[in-house]
């Protein structure tokens, strides 16, 4: 996977009656057999039929391919399903196919059914794929437009050096500008962004903006997936820079807000 996909994917809600040739759909099937998760936390996908399985969402036009991502109750396993997720919507990126992040607009009983999910399990989001249409529907153009879609929070008000009082500038973020460059250009549930990041010369701490209202039973903390997307692409960017580290969790213990949760750290490999 390269940086390229991070910048080109953008959320694609209304689709053109193309069917998926059974090649593309091959690739995708055999690329979910992978596992993609963190932390050793492994995520279950499901591609769907939208007519046989009976699966709908009122936001998206055309689909009628959809994939559901589940994983057993487990700490992290949200974040691991964020991080695993994105992955899939890169390479579905990388193959033409357009995708959108969907955990709020979908009918959920629908899809939780056509995965067969159980007690214990969790399925944050479920993506529709397929072909852009040429022209999006008023109604996507007025989410995005709502959501602001097209915009994204200022580098230095996102990542700090040390702490959370000293905002980092890209122009002085040397090794890590690219990285958190595309961090910054992350999808996230409602377009809130809630990732911040702290350097500490060769370390990286990733913390959680919590808002209210994003955590329930049924979806997992649906921002802790969207930190799982952010270091997913953190890593993809720090590996096409050349870097060479890993993602821990060992909290560094900073003076925090209290709405801050810390997710993990990347840490260059000491050589
Ligand atoms: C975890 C997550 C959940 C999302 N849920 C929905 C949703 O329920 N309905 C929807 O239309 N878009 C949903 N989105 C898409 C976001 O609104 C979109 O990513 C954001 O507005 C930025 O636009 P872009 O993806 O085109 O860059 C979700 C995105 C993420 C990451």
């Amino acid at each position: 996977m390269n940086t390229e996909f991070i910048k080109k994917r953008i959320s694609v809600r209304t689709y053109k009656e193309q069917k998926i040739p059974d090649e593309i759909l091959e690739k995708v099937k055999s690329f979910l057999q992978n596992d993609t998760g963190l932390f050793n936390i492994p995520i279950t996908f499901t591609i769907l039929d939208a007519i046989k399985s009976g699966v709908k969402s009122p936001v998206i036009i055309g689909a009628d391919t959809y994939i559901a991502g589940k994983y057993k109750k487990q700490k992290n396993a949200d974040i691991s399903f964020g991080y695993a997720f994105e992955k899939l919507v890169l390479y579905a990126t990388s193959l033409g196919l357009g995708t959108v992040w969907l955990a709020a607009t979908i009918d959920r009983k629908s899809f939780e059914k056509a995965i067969d999910l159980k007690e214990d399990e969790v399925m944050p989001a479920v993506t529709p794929i397929g072909y852009a249409a040429d022209k999006r529907s008023l109604r996507e153009s007025m989410m995005r437009k709502g959501l602001k879609s097209e915009t994204r929070v200022p580098f230095d008000q996102l990542f700090f050096k040390d702490n959370f009082d000293k905002p980092l500038y890209k122009e002085e973020s040397g090794i890590w500008a690219l990285p958190l460059e595309l961090v910054r250009l992350a999808p996230s549930a409602t377009n809130k962004q809630p990732w911040r990041a702290v350097v500490e010369k060769d370390k990286v701490h990733f913390y959680e903006k919590k808002t209210k209202g994003y955590a329930s039973e049924d979806t997992g903390d649906i921002q802790k997936v969207d930190l799982g997307i952010a270091l997913c692409h953190f890593e993809i960017a720090a590996q096409e820079s050349g870097l060479e580290g890993q993602l821990i969790q060992k909290n560094p213990g900073l003076s925090v807000a209290e709405d801050m949760d810390y997710i993990a750290t990347y840490q260059l490999e000491v050589k």
